[in-house]
């Protein structure tokens, strides 16, 4: 099934599909006329990809990213009809962490799983644990942690729980095979998101030998603060009655916008403090069919939209969202190409026994409430408006790193 994962990423980054489509951007000017403009045509092939992101630490946010939006694909397909959150960060570094314990061969499986294989960076682990640093600084408001957990009766190598703190700054957590196993990862959890993720994991496999566990945080803070109205608002459902949730609005909002009518929505960018900003994508249509959206994001894709989005101001209607969600991401992996890895992980590093890797536990909350450090100051008043009320892709970007943090579909704000 490697076929499936590089396919996918070979339509969007070679001459092919994605660089012929035109893109229609909506330009705001005196006229709020329509305009056309056309991407520009650069060259693809794979390692065009990685010409756009010229440093260690963009080119492994654009690592992160690719794998992230791989692994979303998978989550989308598989849980068709239900919210999906993904933060990829966390979960890249619990895999990396593995792979330090396998074969030279495994290595290989899991970097190109990870989207590694092009970065040339010899220096892997010090370039993602930079990057970490980074993202989670303060005022960016996200928090993200990532842990291997090991079981103590594999007889653990101690140079390879060594070499991990080394890099990563902890060592995996050994598990007794105790009750007490459990509360010992959530307190870590909790104090390494400052209090924010309280039950990172909810049940541990009596047969997990090597399992991990990954988990994050975001309330971001708008650049441009909305005003609430507290009213309640229809959200459209696809082939059900519309629920009433929670509104955030604004005229005149500040924002950057553009029509893609060859994915089917509307499409913003709505900065957040720090270098941080919300991507949505509205569907043209009120569906829960959201894949034709969900398969043409990648980190080329989403850093053309940075570039390629008009300036404008709107009437922008936002869901207040509180979403909590997690997931064990392991059944995902076989598509992602390391199904063989699976079969037979070969961690050698880490221990000599017969070990397999038995859950990936994901945890991801994220707040969205109106506070905002500017006020609007327009007074153009501009017959736009951008009214988030049906189900959405949404994602959340570092843009100085061109780093996904997070990325979601929301097909009912209230589940
Ligand atoms: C979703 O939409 C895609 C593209 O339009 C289509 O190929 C696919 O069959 C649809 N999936 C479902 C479950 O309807």
């Amino acid at each position: 099934m490697t076929w499936c994962a590089e396919q996918t990423r070979i339509c969007y980054s070679s001459s092919g599909v994605r660089m012929t489509r035109t893109f229609v951007l909506l330009c705001v000017g005196l006229f709020h006329s329509l305009c056309w403009a056309q991407m520009p045509e650069e060259g693809g092939g794979e390692e065009e990809v990685v010409e756009l992101f010229t440093t260690p630490a963009t080119r492994m946010g654009a690592a992160v990213s690719d794998f992230g939006y791989n692994l979303f694909r998978q989550l989308d397909s598989h849980d068709s009809t239900a919210n999906a959150l993904l933060s990829p960060l966390s979960v890249s570094i619990a895999l990396t962490q593995l792979s330090m314990g396998a074969t030279e061969q495994a290595e290989k499986e899991l970097y190109r799983a990870l989207r590694y294989h092009t970065l040339q960076d010899l220096k892997i682990h010090d370039t993602l644990r930079d990057l970490q640093v980074s993202l989670k600084s303060a005022g960016k408001g996200f928090k993200s942690a990532a842990r291997l957990l090991l079981a103590r009766r594999l007889r653990l190598k101690p140079d390879y729980l060594s070499d991990v703190e080394k890099s990563y700054g902890v060592k995996p957590i050994t598990l007794t095979g105790s009750a007490r196993d459990m509360k010992t990862v959530n307190d870590w959890f909790k104090s390494e998101t400052g209090g924010k993720i309280t039950q990172a994991m909810s049940e541990t496999k009596r047969s997990g030998g090597i399992s991990s566990v990954g988990a994050a945080y975001f309330k971001g803070k708008w650049h441009t603060h909305f005003s609430q109205t507290n009213q309640l608002q229809n959200f459209h459902l696809d082939g059900e009655e519309p629920v009433q949730v929670s509104m955030m609005h604004q005229t005149n909002y500040p924002l950057k916008m553009g029509k893609d009518s060859d994915i089917g929505c509307m499409i913003a960018q709505i900065q957040m403090e720090e270098g941080v900003s919300m991507f949505l994508f509205l569907p043209d249509e009120v569906t829960q069919n959201l894949t034709l959206i969900v398969e043409a994001l990648t980190a080329e894709f989403v850093q053309d939209l940075s570039m390629n989005l008009h300036q404008a101001e709107a009437d922008v209607v936002l869901p207040v969202l509180k979403l909590n969600y997690n997931r064990d991401l392991l059944s995902l992996l076989p598509d992602l190409g390391l199904s063989e890895w699976l079969a037979k992980t070969d961690l050698i590093k880490i221990t000599s026994q017969l070990a397999k890797l038995s859950a990936v536990h994901h945890k991801v909350v994220m707040e969205v409430a109106p506070e905002g450090s500017q006020r609007v100051t327009a007074s153009a008043v501009q017959h736009l408006t951008y009214k988030v009320d049906r189900p959405f892709v949404f994602l959340i970007r570092d843009e100085p790193t061109g780093t996904l943090l997070l990325i979601g579909k929301v097909l009912n704000p209230q589940k």
